[in-house]
């Protein structure tokens, strides 16, 4: 199993440019079932869950043609629309198929994800949703299967709390539902607008996408059409993090900095200095030790859960206590025992982590839980005093693009050891 060794301590300086979004990525993979026209989508990053993805729709059918950051996929005949155990185990956005594949071929079967590192990440509002649209679901042997042999209708789609898969895969069946859906309660996220965008360019109509009430004419054909993925925003506020906790001095480029405010008025809240270093860029400088700062994650443009756990390993090293409020996911803190074995003192009780800030990391042997818990772990390495051991990086290569050579080439000394 791949590792991760880190000898800590070098200030990161120069340019670390950002790379395509996987989660607005792997739902633009599964609009391209909703049409029989071939879709070309660029800015693809080679992270492992987008070869996951892939490998659902050829599973399903499509044609495949990768080359270079872009992917066309022709989905002309979908003989079997389904998503197997095998393919969902690893990668809980697999469910994203249902909605297209349901509104496309008027049925699905997709395996129920199972439990997962930070939380019990169930689908049960994905399957209400496209149950009002007129599905007929049916649970049977851990699948998940949906069924409108006379196609979806639009339907009026209330969501009891906000869900971004959950948004993003009803929007993708009421592009083909006859008649009008207007989804409430929506998630916000940018990465909702990116799909939103994408099936207009192929012949949906969407607006309000952006905002929490969407509303959707259905169409009965969508065709194919060209798009590239936006910048990755929790890829950008990693490198972000990395810039401060290093105390280098680095610019971040090629993404929205609009997509990280919330991080970066943290980030300044607590002594860091971020400026604009030209169009799509950030330039990040942390001269002196930082103060404790509080965040709660929340759905955007909230704190990000997603960037919760490389926040804390920052502020582990700040002076004084910070309070980090975990809203979304009910088992986030898989990273606070690691980074506990390399000096930091964290207490977690229920939903929220205390941190009190200490002087110093020391580097240790620590496993990786997930995808943001391990890229916690490769921040808290890089500025740890001594080497630092990541275990189970397969865990960060699920959704950062060669994460140790982007570091390095900003002079981190990160290998990689098989
Ligand atoms: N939830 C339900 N029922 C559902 C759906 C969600 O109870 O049917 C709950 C979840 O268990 C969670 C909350 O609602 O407590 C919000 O979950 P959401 O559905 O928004 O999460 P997701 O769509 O499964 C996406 C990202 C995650 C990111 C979350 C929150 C993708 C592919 N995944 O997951 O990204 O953390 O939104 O922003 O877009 C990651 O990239 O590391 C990652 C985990």
């Amino acid at each position: 199993m791949d590792k991760f060794r880190i000898q800590g301590g070098v200030p990161l300086e120069g340019e670390i440019a950002v790379g395509g979004a996987k989660n607005s990525a792997l739902p633009a993979l599964a609009a391209c079932l909703l049409t029989s026209d071939p879709v070309t989508l660029r800015r693809i990053p080679p992270v492992r869950d987008i070869g996951t993805m892939q490998q659902l729709l050829q599973h399903a059918g499509a044609d495949l043609e990768v080359a270079d950051g872009s992917v066309t996929v022709r989905a002309a005949r979908l003989d079997h629309p389904e998503a197997p155990y095998d393919l969902v185990k690893t990668m809980r956005a697999s469910s994203l198929v249902l909605g297209p594949l349901v509104a496309r071929t008027g049925r699905a079967r997709v395996s129920m994800p199972g439990g997962c590192a930070i939380g019990a990440r169930p689908i049960n509002l994905h399957v209400a949703a496209l149950e009002q649209l007129g599905a007929e679901i049916q649970h049977s042997h851990g699948y998940v299967e949906a069924r409108a042999p006379h196609g979806l209708k639009g339907a009026l789609v209330h969501f009891d709390r906000i869900t971004v898969t959950g948004t993003e895969d009803v929007l993708m069946a009421a592009v083909l539902a006859e008649g009008e859906t207007v989804i409430h309660n929506a998630a916000r996220e940018p990465e909702v607008q990116d799909l939103a965008l994408l099936l207009n360019k192929m012949g949906a109509c969407v607006e309000g996408a952006g905002t929490s009430t969407i509303r959707v004419q259905g169409v009965a054909a969508l065709h194919g059409t060209e798009h590239t993925i936006i910048a990755d925003r929790i890829e950008a506020g990693t490198f972000l993090i990395a810039g401060a906790i290093t105390r280098g001095d680095l610019v971040v480029s090629g993404f929205v900095p609009e997509h990280v405010y919330a991080l970066t008025a943290k980030l300044r809240q607590a002594g860091v200095d971020i400026t604009a270093a030209g169009e799509g860029a950030l330039r990040v400088r942390a001269a002196s030790r930082l103060r404790a700062t509080d965040i709660t994650t929340e759905e955007f443009p909230g704190f990000a859960t997603d960037l919760q756990a490389q926040y804390m390993a920052l502020i582990t090293l700040a002076e004084g206590i910070s309070f980090i409020s975990e809203t979304i996911f009910e088992n986030r803190f898989m990273h606070t025992q690691e980074l506990a074995r390399m000096g930091a003192t964290i207490r977690v009780e229920g939903r929220q982590a205390i941190v009190a800030g200490v002087t110093e990391l020391t580097g240790a042997q620590v496993i990786a839980s997930d995808l943001r818990a391990s890229a916690s772990l490769v921040l808290a390495g890089l500025v740890a005093h001594g080497e630092t051991l990541v275990d189970r990086v397969y865990h960060i290569d699920r959704g950062y693009e060669k994460i140790e050579e982007k570091l390095a080439r900003a002079g981190a000394r990160i290998e990689r050891i098989i």
